[in-house]
């Protein structure tokens, strides 16, 4: 009997990870750049928070939650995104009480939505997400779109564009459900019933509907941009002006509404043009919500962030540049047990000196043991025969300018570190 993974889930193998570590590590930088702090919440969480967070009329809430009860009843979600956990830690944690107003935290880590699993969509992947919370400033919107732009910059990917709209304060979003309402009202009989239940519930989620997404009346729908009270509006061209003094590249797109509830203001999203995504991928996306806060218990806080698929960030990045693998320092070739006995012990001092080391465990001839050398990419390889046992002594042979020499056991690491510093004298 075979098993496999399930439908939608990915295992990142050896020769792969090392490509997540790379992204990670940069990620990190980023943030201590952005002077942006680690937080980690639970993988599941009460299924409420994500109902009121995220909207029990999204699609990721309604359609692709992996939801479930425990043994005692009670309803547990996987994470289907990563505002909501950190929205209910910054409450529950009080976050809102320390002295400094504005929290900046990031996160990494696995989401679960169940979609249909094609290129770049996955029902197990991953984000990395940022939200700054505690302070409603067109200039904390711009730091999030700016530290977005910087990771999209430092990966180098190609053909992406910032994407922009504003839905908005409350009373903005008030006149413009109104106004969607009367648009869609002589439509209804042609929406589809998901449509239709969200013209009484939220007609903005009409908006993103993959089914009617090619319906007319979708082009002449009202703009979230011509119903912005003053304040909103005035917010949204700060954010504009602030980005042109930035020089950062956007466009205004109208039709942007993101596919949570919480948003409010402003919201973005990084477009790809690149074929491997298929065309206007979607490789990040965020803006304001705040109202979020509030709705799910804690004092009024605004907040605004943003998250990336880490999958489709990497999709893009292949091939962009060939990974220079990085190789072992030293393979150690035993040959015969008596050898492998030594073999361990050089290991053992070696790696507590800090190198990367392996060693042949599966007694094979010299020839063999070259080949792994070779695969490992190691720089050195030190050779233990019968002879060189006899005699307390190893064959270190440098694979890059190929000098070979015979060493005293207590010289392996001094003829190492000499080697590596540039320094060929023989032991
Ligand atoms: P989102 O747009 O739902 O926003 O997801 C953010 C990113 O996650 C997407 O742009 C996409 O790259 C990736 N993503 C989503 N679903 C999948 C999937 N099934 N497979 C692979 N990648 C996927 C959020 O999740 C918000 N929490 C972002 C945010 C943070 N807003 C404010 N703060």
């Amino acid at each position: 009997m075979g098993y496999s993974a399930p439908r939608g889930t990915v295992d990142i193998l050896p020769g792969q990870s090392e490509k997540w570590i790379k992204l990670e590590q940069l990620l990190r930088t980023i943030a201590a750049n952005y002077n942006v702090k680690e937080m980690r919440t639970p993988i599941f969480e009460h299924a409420e928070l994500f109902n009121r967070a995220v909207g029990d009329t999204s699609d990721v809430v309604s359609k692709e939650m992996y939801t479930f009860q425990d043994k005692k009843g009670r309803y547990i979600s996987l994470r289907p995104e990563g505002t909501s956990g950190i929205a209910r830690a910054y409450v529950e944690n009080k976050m809102y009480g320390l002295p400094e107003k504005l929290q900046k935290v990031y996160y990494m880590g696995p989401m679960f939505r169940y979609e249909r699993p094609q290129n770049g969509r996955q029902r197990q992947f991953h984000q990395f997400g940022v939200e700054m919370l505690g302070v409603e400033s067109p200039y904390v919107d711009v730091e999030c779109m700016l530290m977005a732009v910087t990771v999209v910059e430092a990966l180098g990917l190609q053909n992406v564009t910032l994407h922009i709209n504003s839905l908005g304060d409350d009373a903005s979003r008030d006149a413009y459900r109104e106004a969607l309402k009367d648009h869609f009202r002589d439509h209804l009989d042609e929406l589809c019933g998901d449509c239709k239940a969200r013209f009484e519930k939220n007609p903005l989620r009409i908006l993103d509907c993959k089914v009617d997404a090619k319906h007319p009346a979708m082009k002449t729908a009202p703009k979230t941009i011509d119903y912005l009270s003053e304040s909103a509006k005035n917010h949204f061209d700060k954010v504009c002006s602030l980005l042109d003094d930035l020089e950062i590249d956007y466009v205004i797109d109208t039709n942007l509404v993101r596919g949570l509830d919480y948003y409010s203001h402003t919201v973005f999203e990084i477009i790809s043009d690149d074929p491997k995504l298929g065309a206007g991928a979607t490789v990040g996306g965020g803006g304001r919500y705040n109202g979020l806060i509030e709705e799910i218990g804690g004092p009024a806080t605004p907040g605004v962030g943003f998250a990336f698929g880490m999958e489709r960030l990497l999709l893009a990045l292949d091939n962009e540049e060939d990974e220079d693998e990085d190789g072992l320092d030293c393979y150690i070739m035993p040959l015969g047990e008596e050898a492998k006995d030594l073999a361990m012990q050089i290991i053992a001092m070696l790696r507590a000196n800090g190198f990367t080391c392996e060693m042949d465990h599966v007694s094979r001839g010299l020839k063999g043991q070259f080949k792994s050398a070779d695969r490992f990419n190691a720089h050195f390889s030190i050779i233990l025969g019968e002879e060189e046992v006899k005699n307390e002594v190893v064959n270190i042979k440098c694979n890059h300018d190929k000098e070979q020499v015979v060493v005293p056991l207590e010289n392996i690491l001094a003829h190492i570190e000499n080697h590596l510093s540039g320094g060929h004298e023989h032991e």
